[in-house]
Order: C-alpha cells, then sequence, then structure tokens
C-alpha cells in the first residue's frame, strides 16, 4: 500500500516509520522536500541508536527507510491513504485536505490524525466526504498500541472498515469513536493535563510533586506534566481552546499558566524547555522560571 504523510513532526515521523515497518510505501512530507529530508535524516539517526543497543537488525532499520521516500507533492497522486498530520488548526488542515481532494485518485482515503478537530468539518473541505476519516495515533507512535478512529457525519462505513483492517494490520488496537471535541481519549486526558497546570499554577505543589503524585499514586507511567511536555504545550492549549470553544463549559478553559508558557516559547521536548528542561531530548531539571527562589 502507498501511504503519503504530510507533517514530519514527532507524530508524523511515527506514523511513517510504522507503515514503513509493515512494508507499506510511506511518502514522507514537510514545508520542503529539504526539511522532509531532514526529518527522515532525523528518524534515521533515532533508529540507528536502537541498532547500536541492539533492539533493532541494521538489515531491519535499512529495508525499513528504504521504504520511507522522500519526493515532491506530486508523487502522493497515485497514493491510497494519506495522512495529515499538520498544525492543529482547522484553516490549515481544510487548505491542505481541499488541495490533496484535487491533487489525488478518487479512490484515496483522506485521514486526519486530529488531536480534536471536527471530522465533519475537515470533511466538507473536499469533494470525497465519504472517505474523510480520523486515524488518532498517540505518542510515541511506534510503542503506542493503539489508534483511535473517527467517524464523521459522511464517512461511509466502507472507509471505516478500510482503515480499522489497518490499524489492526499494524499491531494496534482500534477504537471507534464519534466526532465530537477530543473524541474518546483526549477528552479524558487532556482535561485532565489542563488540570496539572492549574494545580502547579495555584502552588498546590511542585512540578515534581505534581507528577510524582500521579506516577505514585495512580501509577501513570508518567507525570501529566512531563507528559504535556512531551505532547507539545501548544498543542495542549489548541485542543483546550477546541473544547471550550464547542463544549462551552468553563472546565474547560486552559490554564492560564498554560497560555504563558506557550507565549513565552516554553513548548515543551521540541522546543528544548516546557515544565522542564530537555538536552538532546533527555530531561536534566525542571524548568528554572517555575522554581519558587
Ligand atoms: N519513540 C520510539 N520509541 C520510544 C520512544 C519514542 N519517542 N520513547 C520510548 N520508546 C521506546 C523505547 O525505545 C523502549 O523500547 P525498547 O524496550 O524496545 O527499547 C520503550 O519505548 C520503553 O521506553 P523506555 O524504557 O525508555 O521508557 P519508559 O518505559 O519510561 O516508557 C513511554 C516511555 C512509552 C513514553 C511511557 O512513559 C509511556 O507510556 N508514557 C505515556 C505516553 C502517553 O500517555 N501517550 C499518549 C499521549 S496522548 C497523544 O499522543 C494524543 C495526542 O492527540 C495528544
Amino acid at each position: 500500500m502507498k501511504v503519503a504523510v504530510f507533517g514530519a513532526g514527532t507524530m508524523g515521523s511515527g506514523i511513517a516509520q510504522v507503515f514503513a515497518a509493515k512494508g507499506h510505501t510511506a511518502l514522507m512530507y514537510a514545508s520542503s522536500v529539504a526539511s522532509a529530508q531532514k526529518h527522515k535524516d532525523k528518524l534515521a539517526a533515532s533508529l540507528q541508536k536502537r541498532v547500536e543497543k541492539g533492539k533493532m537488525t541494521q538489515e531491519a532499520v535499512d529495508a525499513l527507510l528504504a521504504n520511507v521516500l522522500v519526493e515532491e507533492k506530486s508523487a502522493c497522486a497515485d497514493a491510497d491513504l494519506i495522512i495529515e498530520c499538520v498544525k492543529e488548526d482547522m484553516a490549515t488542515k481544510k487548505e491542505l485536505l481541499n488541495e490533496l481532494d484535487g491533487l489525488c485518485k478518487p479512490e484515496t482515503i483522506l485521514a486526519s490524525n486530529t488531536s480534536s478537530i471536527s471530522m465533519t468539518s475537515l470533511a466538507a473541505a473536499t469533494s470525497r466526504p465519504e472517505k474523510v476519516v480520523g486515524m488518532h495515533f498517540f505518542s510515541p507512535v511506534p510503542v503506542m498500541s493503539l489508534v483511535e478512529i473517527v467517524y464523521g457525519l459522511r464517512t461511509s462505513k466502507e472507509t471505516i472498515d478500510i482503515v480499522d483492517e489497518l490499524g489492526k494490520s499494524m499491531g494496534k488496537r482500534t477504537i471507534l469513536a464519534k466526532d465530537k471535541p477530543g473524541f474518546i481519549v483526549n477528552r479524558m486526558l487532556l482535561p485532565m493535563l489542563n488540570e496539572a497546570v492549574q494545580v502547579l499554577d495555584e502552588d498546590i505543589g511542585t512540578v515534581e510533586d505534581v507528577d510524582e503524585g500521579m506516577m505514585r499514586g495512580c501509577n501513570h507511567p508518567m507525570g501529566p506534566l512531563a507528559l504535556a511536555d512531551m505532547i507539545g504545550l501548544d498543542i495542549l492549549l489548541e485542543v483546550m481552546e477546541t473544547f471550550y470553544l464547542d463544549l462551552g463549559d468553563t472546565k474547560y478553559r486552559p490554564a492560564h499558566l498554560l497560555r504563558k508558557m506557550v507565549s513565552a516559547g516554553y513548548l515543551g521536548r521540541k522546543s528544548g524547555a516546557g515544565f522542564y528542561v530537555y538536552d538532546e531530548g533527555k530531561k536534566i531539571g525542571v524548568n528554572p522560571v517555575l522554581v519558587k527562589a
């Protein structure tokens, strides 16, 4: 199967990786061919580390990378499936889907990895709403075993069945969600992360104690503030804005500190600092601006 992934950030690269690992051709797109190549190089470097640790063979890495192609946009015209993972912004996603709708063969399924945006609205930007569907992966994509399939008002049963089968063939458990903000998982998870920021903002506990609280008290694999850093504080803010607007309840209002962190450029792991500071992807301590003198 030929799959094209638009957006080569954490999610896009991870999605391209899992498809390529299963023998599918994965076209990787970013803002330019040069930028996509940089993301492919980054993926190659991270896979090389797995070879050094004895977690993957060199042959498996070479085969995987041979399936990841960086090409001009026109190469996706005959893709069977396109997954967009671009900025979590309705206008940006609609513009891209509309362009892809004009570029691709009529059978191509257009999927979105959106965290919270309405699939029905995104589908309306195309002439094939029955072939538009949510394929929501979880970070880190190669590790997390879930794909949430989201159906819009006009998504066909055939499209749902195809992506459901595909998700299962990738070794993932699939769940089916109706098109409501946040679908199943993020509707529960992201308000909890926002509340953790609120708890910090109210000085109820320190960054480390908020995280330790949920790890040791509830057995979460990582604390909510560390997880927010991994997801991206800009994404958490955008999703909470969508919840607040669409669901209309003040319980979804983004925490004030979350807005300040994003305004200050602290976006989490990807910017080198969020609630924690990172060096080459490794957490090295709490962000000093959050430590009381
Ligand atoms: N990419 C690829 N592989 C990764 C990885 C990454 N970013 N991070 C960790 N791994 C792999 C490691 O290589 C290791 O695999 P191996 O045993 O084959 O070498 C395995 O995952 C376990 O990693 P570690 O031992 O280094 O670390 P942990 O055991 O602490 O696990 C974790 C790390 C998997 C990230 C774990 O802390 C976890 O599950 N955290 C919660 C993640 C979560 O909640 N994700 C959902 C976020 S919400 C979302 O994505 C939706 C979006 O719309 C917002």
